[in-house]
């Protein structure tokens, strides 16, 4: 099978901005698997749906109808690529993301990203359930007010309205969530490399990952 970098880690740790990096530099193809959880919490939403109802959310995320391109995401032909970045659709993923039934329905759909000459695919469980064969697995982490701030800028930038204060708290419930959950939750798998992203910008870590692979 083609090579996988995964690079796991909580929210806003600046994974999906790094797993981009490093999949340009190697010329391979990129999994932002939570976007799938977003595009499944967006299904949920236009249904009505609060992501209580776990055969609801399982259903909606066996029924996507997306399609990955470069600079857009398309669920049943609409660019919904913005819409999904809102925290309401990101609180509301990692509530329908907790759903064994869900993780189910998405996981032939990750697997499948998996194409020469490699992925490198970002999420929570990327090298623990998706692709714990992976030759490298990183797990990204930051202290939680460095991520606050990241994730207040990245939605500022979007135009999006922001709370520092309402953001951290968010970010705490949704660490809590992620980690705390019984199936699949956000850990380091025992063979990952743990890279604190805190005190490093983007090109630094990018680079350090680089490093790991060709070493
Ligand atoms: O950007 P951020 O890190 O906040 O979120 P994301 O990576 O887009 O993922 C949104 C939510 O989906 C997370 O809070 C997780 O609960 C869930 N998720 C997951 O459970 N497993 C993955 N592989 C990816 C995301």
């Amino acid at each position: 099978p083609a090579p996988v970098i995964t690079i796991d880690g909580p929210t806003a740790s600046g994974k999906g901005t790094i797993a981009q990096k490093v999949a340009q530099a190697l010329g391979w193809h990129v999994l932002d698997s939570g976007a799938l959880y977003r595009l499944t919490a967006l299904a949920v939403l236009r249904e009505g749906g609060d992501g209580a109802d776990e055969a609801q959310a399982a259903r909606l995320a066996r029924s996507l109808d997306i399609r990955f391109e470069p600079d857009a995401i398309l669920m049943g032909g609409e660019d919904v690529s913005a819409l999904i970045r809102q925290e309401e659709v990101g609180n509301l993923a990692s509530r329908v993301a907790a759903w064994p039934a869900v993780r189910e329905a998405l996981l032939a759909c990750q697997r499948a990203f998996r194409q020469a000459p490699g992925l490198v695919g970002d999420g929570r469980d990327m090298g623990t359930v998706v692709f714990p064969d992976a030759p490298l697995k990183i797990f990204l982490d930051a202290d939680v007010e460095v991520r606050a701030q990241r994730r207040y800028k990245q939605l500022k930038d979007k135009g999006f309205s922001a709370n520092l204060d309402d953001l951290l708290q968010d970010l705490r419930a949704r660490d809590a969530r992620d980690r705390g959950r019984a199936h699949a939750p956000l850990v380091a798998a025992a063979d990952a490399v743990t890279v604190d992203s805190s005190h490093q910008g983007i090109d630094d870590v990018v680079r350090q990952v680089l490093d790991l692979w060709s070493a």
